[in-house]
């Protein structure tokens, strides 16, 4: 078969599955052979450029870099929609509507996505543009960035109109939101704050490659046409369907059609109760007049369609009595204040607690125990307290008064200047911090210990079997089973999970350690960067600093962590134990060693993903570096680079690149 029939054929079937998984919800093929046949593209397409199209499924991975992005005036400006917030307020609008147009009126009742709007441009079927909202007029050009969304179609199927808009919401999924949040704790970087401002800043990163890894997702609301196509706004979002679009599920209430302010108040009242449950956040409801004849013959006020209003959810907030500040400590030792409230229900479920973050906070709102408290919810699954209620304050009530020593351990709390958080420093005799830690070590993204849970870790823990994560490895049959809940067969299970957890990588053994502020990604970088831990135990600060996305707060983390005897013990039992201590150099795959020992610093934007361009260093053989040193032997420039940086390598007479005189060092 000839090169471009299988680039054809392809893209043909990786579109197919796209569709398929992200817009039908059905899979008919594994992850791993889906990656087989997108690598098979990539390779083809990368070899004959000519013929790789546009908008090709390869697009989804990212890779292109907007370095500015362009402002572009929308066909249709962008208007925003006028707020509701009862039921008197939707009777006026209905009232508006019929003595502006005759005969019945049906209205469609949708979800009002909580995210960032966008407005997409098809031609002929391919997707060409897509641009931010801006000031409704004109936005900025996100295309690179929108296509690695999968719900949304690159290349359109069925019937659809050759040049057409199409509106909707890019939205956090919560599942990802969280998930990215948990691996930035995790890494010990600052947490995003809410789905939405997170779905905006991501849409406008300029590596297409970090967009697409963060599982962004669109909801899309509105169709604009030239020629009206569909007789209704109802109508039209079933049609899109047959052109590859995700549409919202009729048969799970996320769009219906009604013919009264009753039945619209129903649906409000329904999401109102159940917004809790949906996979992303929502604000509120949007109610459109369906027929697309009446929606002209009411047309628009300066800055939104008398067709269409929105009806916005209070965040529900209740009053409650603070009964009790207690305080938590984490598996790295860190204290949060709990708020021990009088139960009350809120927004469906019953609130107990609620954090109260750090020290600063409880200044801040000047909270105390027995004072009377609002506590509120919105999209979001956690209650937050954000106020008290001072006319009800108790008059002998006192200052909350931060503890000092640890709840657990009684240990002096220490606080590093500049941090939120207060700490308890005595890691390995405070228990909430030794089981916490093993908790971690078994976890499924670091040993994944089949067998071993977080009660039977507690439990070996109070049988004085394990005090530490080495410790598990000593275990054996006859000092497990006599525990509780113990038979023959989860013991050995418990220990053939041991076992085979010695063949874990490198990586994530290092990760497993709960080392203060190294995540997954940054285990992944010291691993691939030391290759083994004698290495990085000998790594000091400058060294740690120089090395590719190590700040300074992980290198002093990771100097205090092997500072300390009792962290070496620990690892050097784990050495005598079997567990990997060293990466697998043959996975490693090395194309070339031409820069073999060569310490690199990649800075600013370039033709490439800086991510690409960082690989390729690595497999020739070079280190990157994230900042200038006399260590550094050459910096690759691209645009936009800092000037402080420049002044540095200037300075130290650091050799300087561009990405194309590198890519001219690195051929053959
Ligand atoms: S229709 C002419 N439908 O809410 C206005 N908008 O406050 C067309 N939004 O800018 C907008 N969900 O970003 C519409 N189902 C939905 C929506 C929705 C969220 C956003 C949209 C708009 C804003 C208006």
């Amino acid at each position: 078969m000839s090169v471009e029939k299988r680039i054809n054929e392809l893209t043909e079937i990786l579109n197919t599955h796209n569709h398929n998984y992200y817009v039908l919800n059905k899979s008919e093929i594994s992850d791993y052979e889906f990656d087989q046949l997108l690598k098979e593209l990539q390779k083809l397409e990368e070899e004959n450029p000519l013929f790789a199209f546009t908008n090709s499924p390869t697009k989804r991975v990212g890779g292109d870099i907007t370095k500015k992005f362009k402002t572009v005036k929308h066909r249709f400006p962008m208007l925003s929609l006028s707020n509701s917030y009862s039921k008197e307020e939707i009777e006026e609008f209905d009232t508006r509507v019929r003595k502006l147009v005759d005969g019945d009126i049906e209205y469609v009742c949708e979800l009002k996505y909580d995210g960032v709007a966008i407005s997409i441009t098809y031609e002929n079927g391919q997707l060409v543009k897509a641009i931010t909202r801006g000031d409704g007029v004109q936005g900025e050009d996100v295309t690179a960035n929108v296509k690695t969304i999968r719900s949304i179609p690159l290349s359109l199927k069925g019937n659809y109109p050759q040049d057409f808009d199409i509106r909707g919401e890019i939205v956090f999924p919560l599942a990802a939101f969280e998930q990215l949040n948990k691996e930035r704790a995790e890494a010990g970087e600052a947490l995003f704050a809410n789905p939405r401002n997170t779905a905006s800043g991501t849409i406008k990163m300029q590596d297409s490659t970090i967009v697409a890894s963060r599982g962004l997702d669109c909801q899309l609301y509105q169709l604009y046409t030239e020629e009206p196509m569909f007789k209704g706004h109802f109508e039209a979002v079933k049609g899109i369907a047959e052109f590859g679009f995700k549409i919202p599920s009729i048969n799970d209430n996320f769009i219906k059609k009604v013919n009264s302010v009753d039945k619209v108040m129903e649906f409000i009242n329904y999401w109102n109760e159940n917004r809790i449950d949906l996979p992303f956040e929502i604000d509120g409801i949007v109610i459109k007049v369906n027929s697309y004849y009446k929606q002209e013959e009411l047309g628009f006020t300066a800055k939104s369609p008398r067709w269409a209003i929105a009806y916005k959810f209070k965040a529900e907030r209740v009053s409650t009595v603070l009964e009790k500040i207690t305080y938590q400590v984490g598996r790295t030792g860190a204290v949060t204040p709990v708020a021990n409230l009088k139960p009350v229900q809120l927004a469906g479920t019953t609130v107990k607690r609620a954090s109260l973050h750090n020290a600063d906070q409880i200044e801040k709102l000047d909270i105390r125990e027995n004072d009377t408290v609002f506590v509120e919810k919105g999209g979001e699954i956690i209650p937050k307290i954000i106020g008290v209620d001072f006319n009800a304050r108790l008059e002998n009530s006192l200052t909350t008064k931060y503890i000092e020593n640890c709840p657990e351990c009684n240990t002096e709390l220490i606080r590093v200047e500049g941090e939120a958080q207060h700490y308890c420093p005595n890691s390995l005799g405070c228990k909430p911090q030794i089981i916490g830690r093993m908790e971690h070590f078994i976890g499924r993204k670091m040993m994944d210990v089949d067998g071993l849970g977080v009660e039977t870790v507690t439990q070996l823990f109070e049988a004085q079997l394990v005090e530490n994560i080495a410790d598990l490895y000593d275990l054996t049959f006859d000092q497990v089973i006599p525990l509780e809940r113990m038979a023959e067969k989860s013991v050995n299970n418990l220990l053939a999970g041991l076992e085979k957890s010695k063949k874990v990588p490198f990586e994530k053994v290092l990760f497993a350690l709960g080392i203060r502020y190294v995540g997954e990604t940054v285990a992944k970088k010291l691993a691939k960067h030391y290759k083994n831990i004698e290495a990085l135990e000998r790594a000091d600060l400058d060294s740690l600093v120089a090395v590719d996305e190590i700040g300074e707060r992980i290198a002093e983390s990771v100097v205090d962590y092997f500072s300390n005897e009792g962290n070496r013990i620990i690892i050097n039992r784990l050495k005598e134990a079997g567990l990997q201590f060293q990466i697998d150099e043959s996975q490693d795959k090395q194309e070339s060693s031409k820069l073999a020992g060569k310490s690199i610093v990649v800075s600013g934007v370039f033709e490439m993903s800086r991510n690409d361009l960082k690989k390729l260093i690595e497999s020739h053989g070079g280190k990157n570096g994230s900042s200038i040193s006399s260590k550094t032997d050459y910096l690759v420039r691209g645009e936009n680079m800092g000037p402080s940086k420049l002044a540095k390598a200037e300075k130290l007479g650091v050799e300087m690149l561009s990405e194309k005189e590198l890519l001219e060092m690195l051929r053959d």
